[in-house]
């Protein structure tokens, strides 16, 4: 497998019932950060790690991510009237040239593994990336994806991102155990989808990036449903590594967990901060607003 990725998955599919009621509407990926939404920090980072075709797995209720890669004929006309050129180039390039998308409704929320299978007619045989985008990884240099399909096209490994969690936090996540873990990346020996703490092979948790060799659609074939009741990618994963070299890639960058409250505060403002425009302000805002207001009674 050390052929490069060309293919994204986008499981976006999920309720997203923390964010109630926002979310009766307005699917979580396309929650804003500053003034774009989630999927758009995900999309634009697999374009930067080489992909030009971008499937998101939805379902019959999200018009919305669909809408927002479509072409909007009477806003773009009314801009282009206003003069407004600026405006207009930000709604035409959500998508650069050359990129596609493509849409697979998956008909019944049956866990992240049954999500990325709905893809497998698109993505085909060859590797591909997948990207969960209430992950969202802050960072000035390379985009974690295009930091693993590099490590993955040299190592011929699928890559799975990973990041430590507090102990008390890995019924959470994904959790890796590695061999020969280098302090940047290590081979898989084991993996298990939201241990105990008691339980957890480490605390190397998994992000929402994945670089997976296509063999693994065939595993998700036969999986079975696992924690939580759902079909996991992990367990696929967990039967992978038994046949193919799977290596877990501690990225380069800062990771919000946008799928909470706080994540997607910290989000913002860490993009305020780093704003060209909004950076000063955001600093002054802050500093104002820990100065007036004393922390919450209990
Ligand atoms: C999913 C995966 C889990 C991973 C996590 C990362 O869980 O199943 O292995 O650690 O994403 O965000 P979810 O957060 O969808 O429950």
């Amino acid at each position: 497998m050390s052929k490069r990725i060309r293919k994204a998955v986008f499981p976006v599919a999920g309720l997203g019932t923390r964010f109630l009621p926002a979310t009766k509407t307005v699917p979580k990926e396309m929650l804003p950060i500053i003034d774009r939404p989630l999927i758009q920090y995900a999309v634009d980072e697999a374009i930067e790690a080489g992909c030009d075709t971008l499937i998101f797995v939805t379902n019959r209720y999200k018009h919305a991510v669909a809408d927002y890669f479509d072409k909007a004929y009477e806003l773009e006309q009314k801009l282009e009237r206003a003069g407004k050129i600026e405006q207009l180039e930000l709604v035409r390039h959500v998508l650069p040239h050359g990129v596609r998308a493509v849409f697979v409704t998956q008909t019944e929320a049956l866990g992240l593994g049954h999500a990325v299978l709905c893809a497998k007619a698109i993505v085909g045989d060859e590797p591909f990336a997948v990207l969960l985008p209430d992950d969202l990884i802050w960072n000035r240099g390379d985009g974690a994806l295009k930091q693993m399909a590099d490590a993955a096209e040299k190592s011929g490994a699928s890559m799975i991102a990973v990041e430590d969690v507090p102990r008390d936090q890995t019924g959470s996540y994904g959790i890796v155990a590695t061999e020969a873990f280098n302090g940047q990346q290590g081979r898989i020996s084991a993996i298990v989808e939201k241990p105990d703490p008691a339980d957890a092979p480490s605390t190397l948790a998994v992000v929402g990036r994945y670089v997976l060799s296509p063999t693994v659609f065939d595993l998700l074939e036969s999986t079975t449903p696992g924690a939580g009741g759902e079909i996991q990618l992990t367990d696929a994963i967990a039967r992978l590594l038994k046949q193919e070299p799977v290596d877990a890639f501690r990225f380069a960058g800062t990771r919000f967990d946008c799928g909470t409250h706080i994540g997607l505060i910290e989000a913002t403002i860490r993009y305020a901060l780093d704003h060209e425009k909004l950076s000063e302000a955001a600093r002054k805002m802050i500093q104002d607003a820990l100065d007036e207001v004393p922390p919450a009674a209990a």
